[in-house]
């Protein structure tokens, strides 16, 4: 089946913020493919390029190389099939990661909650 999102082999290389006469790699040959339906989270340690490839699945970042498509058709310009809440509005810096999530805090009796609650947190 046609990925709703192909990203595939993408690069990101930036200016360095550190030393402008320097090209900085941020992704280097991501390849992602998310199905119709398909819940997938990007997990990885902060500056590893999560936001970075999120912005070029949004198209509101070109790849320095590699390919994206959206149900199969070449993304060119902003993605109109993608709902995207930026990070600084969607993070909550005084909760922590699972207070963050209102379906797990406001979900009293989930299994999540009682795990949480089993490990003293939350
Ligand atoms: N426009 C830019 N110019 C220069 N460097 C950039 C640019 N955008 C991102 N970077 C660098 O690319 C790297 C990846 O950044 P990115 O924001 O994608 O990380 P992240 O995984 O989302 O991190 P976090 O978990 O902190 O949100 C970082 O080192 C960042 O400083
Ligand atoms: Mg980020």
């Amino acid at each position: 089946m046609t990925p709703a999102l192909a990203l595939e082999d993408i690069d990101c290389t930036f200016t360095s913020r550190e030393d402008a006469s320097l090209r900085y790699t941020a992704v280097r040959g991501a390849t992602l493919r998310v199905a119709k339906g398909e819940f997938v989270s990007v997990v990885g340690p902060t500056g590893c390029g999560k936001s970075t490839l999120l912005n070029v699945a949004a198209g509101l970042l070109r790849p320095s190389a590699g390919s994206v498509a959206v149900f199969g058709k070449p993304l060119a310009g902003i993605n109109s099939r993608a709902g995207y809440m930026f990070q600084a509005e969607a993070l909550m810096p005084w909760r922590n990661t699972s207070r963050t999530s209102p379906r797990a805090s406001s979900s009293a009796a989930s299994p999540a909650r009682r795990r949480r609650r089993g490990a003293g947190i939350g």
